[in-house]
C-alpha cells in the first residue's frame, strides 16, 4: 500500500498557530516582543530564499526581525563585530547567521561570537554540548523539526531502529544524538552512515524510520528500504526538473508506511523551529518560564 504522506507543511502550520498565540500572550502579559536578527553574507540564491522566508514568518506571528544583508566584500573582522553589536541589543533575543557563509570567513569563529543565549540555531559549541547531555536550551531547527514531525504523526521512536544517513553538524549528528536519549520522541536505538560506510543498503534495510540527509538525489532507492518503513527526506536538491529530496520518492513511497515529500516536508518545519527557539530565548532572556 502506498505511504502517507507526512505534511510538514500542515504540521509546520499547527506549530506557527500555537507560537503566534504565545507571542500575542507575551505582549499581552509581558510587553515582551521576540526579536530576531538574520545576517547574510553574499549572494547565494538559495540562502536569500531561505532567509526571506525566515523574514515573512516573523511578521506572520508578531515576531520583530532585523534583517541584515552584507555584501560578498564584508571581512571576518567586520562581521564579528555587528554580532557584539546585536549580542548586546535588548530588542534581538535571537541571531541567525546564514550558512554557507563566504570562503574568507571563518564559520567556527563566527559560530563561536554569537552569545550562547541567542544562539537559535543552536550551532554553539554550548548549546550543542548540552543537547548532547540531553539538557537543551536550543535544538536545532532542522533535526527539532524532524522530532516534531514524528511525535505529531503518531510514529513510536521507542525501541525503534532509526537510520540516519549523513554526518552533518546541521543535521546527522544532532538528530541522532536526540533520538537516543532517554526521552519522549526518542529511546531509539540509533545507527549513523556516512560517505564512509561500507554497505549502506545492509543498514538502511533494517531501518524501521530512515532519516536521510546526504545531500544528493536518489541516494535511497526502493531496494534499499523495507516493507513498513517511515522515510524523512531532508534534501533539497534543485534541479532543472524540479526540487527533489535525497530518496527517490515515487518508487519508495510503494514500500514505506509513511514518507515526507519535498517540498512539503521537513523544509517548512524549520523555519518553524526556528521561531520556536525565538519565542524560547526572547522568554529565557526575560526570566520567564
Ligand atoms: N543553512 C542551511 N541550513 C541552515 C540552518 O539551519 N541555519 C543556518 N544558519 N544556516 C543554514
Amino acid at each position: 500500500m502506498p505511504a502517507t504522506l507526512i505534511k510538514g507543511s500542515e504540521i509546520s502550520k499547527q506549530i506557527k498557530e500555537e507560537l503566534k498565540q504565545e507571542v500575542s500572550l507575551l505582549k499581552e502579559k509581558y510587553n515582551l516582543v521576540p526579536g530576531l536578527a538574520t545576517i547574510l553574507v553574499g549572494e547565494d540564491e538559495a540562502s536569500k530564499v531561505y532567509v526571506g522566508q525566515k523574514e515573512k514568518t516573523c511578521k506572520e506571528l508578531g515576531i520583530y526581525s532585523e534583517r541584515i544583508n552584507l555584501p560578498n566584500s564584508t571581512t571576518e573582522a567586520e562581521l564579528l563585530l555587528l554580532i557584539e553589536r546585536l549580542n548586546n541589543e535588548s530588542k534581538i533575543h535571537g541571531i541567525l547567521v546564514q550558512l554557507p557563509l563566504p570562503k574568507h570567513i571563518n564559520e567556527t569563529n563566527v559560530l563561536y561570537a554569537i552569545d550562547p543565549k541567542k544562539d537559535v540555531d543552536g550551532f554553539h559549541p554550548v548549546n550543542v554540548g548540552k543537547l548532547m547531555l540531553g539538557e537543551p536550551d536550543f535544538i536545532p531547527c532542522t533535526p527539532h523539526g524532524i522530532q516534531e514531525l514524528l511525535i505529531r504523526s503518531g510514529v513510536d521512536t521507542n525501541g525503534a531502529e532509526v537510520v540516519v544517513v549523513g554526518r552533518s553538524n546541521i543535521v546527522g549528528k544532532p538528530i541522532a544524538n536526540m533520538l537516543l536519549q532517554k526521552k519522549k520522541g526518542a529511546n531509539a536505538t540509533v545507527t549513523i552512515c556516512h560517505t564512509g560506510t561500507k554497505d549502506l543498503a545492509f543498514h538502511t534495510k533494517r531501518a524501521d524510520i530512515l532519516i536521510v540527509a546526504a545531500g544528493r538525489p536518489k541516494t535511497i532507492t526502493a531496494e534499499m528500504v523495507k516493507e513498513g518503513v517511515v522515510v524523512i527526506d531532508v534534501g533539497v536538491n534543485r534541479l532543472e526538473t524540479g526540487l527533489v529530496g535525497d530518496v527517490d520518492f515515487e518508487a519508495v513511497k510503494e514500500k514505506a508506511k509513511a514518507i515526507t515529500p519535498v517540498p512539503g516536508g521537513v523544509g517548512p518545519m524549520t523555519i518553524a523551529m526556528l521561531m520556536y527557539n525565538t519565542v524560547q530565548a526572547a522568554k529565557m532572556q526575560s526570566g520567564i518560564k
